[in-house]
């Protein structure tokens, strides 16, 4: 049914309109704690893609005629500080390996959101659904590829699962 379908779109643009907001300080956390390098070259474009989903996520919000939800954007404005205040102190494997795994949630999330616009036949949703589901997809290949060589990661992914 189509109201049922424009309702999940707007959940799930909801909780990404959140995530990218946790994912966004989350990284600039991160990079702040990194010297000059490349792979910190690399996390500061990947936040500014966060941002940028963000922003998009809230276009689609708007056209559909829904907006945030502010409760869930405070839990994870929270989130996002507390992640950003923990790379200066746990060093880089857990965040790492947190943000991969994230990404690999956000990859799912906007495919899912791609599938709904389809449903409701809005195609510019659909193909920019796919494209951040994409750009996701980038940003967790950098995150395992960091974490892949770590002595931790045997460990932690059977304690948190992602392989
Ligand atoms: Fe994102
Ligand atoms: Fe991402």
């Amino acid at each position: 049914m189509l109201e049922n379908a424009r309702q999940n779109l707007i959940r799930i643009l909801q909780n990404a309109h959140a995530g990218e907001l946790a994912a966004g300080f989350a990284y600039r956390g991160h990079w702040k704690s990194l010297r000059e390098s490349d792979e910190k070259k690399q996390i500061k474009i990947i936040e500014t893609e966060e941002w940028l989903h963000r922003d998009n996520v809230r276009k689609w919000l708007t056209e559909l005629g829904a907006e945030p939800r502010r409760l869930r954007e405070a839990v994870f404005w929270t989130i996002g500080q507390s992640l950003g205040v923990l790379c200066f102190v746990s060093g880089w494997f857990l965040p790492m390996y947190f943000a991969g795994r994230l990404e690999s949630q956000n990859i799912l999330e906007y495919e899912e959101a791609a599938k709904y616009a389809n449903e409701l036949n809005m195609k510019a949703c659909e193909r920019e659904m796919l494209e951040m589901s994409r750009v996701e997809a980038q940003h967790e290949e950098f995150f395992s590829r960091m974490v892949a060589a770590h002595r931790l990661l045997p460990v932690t992914k059977k304690f948190f699962g992602w392989s």
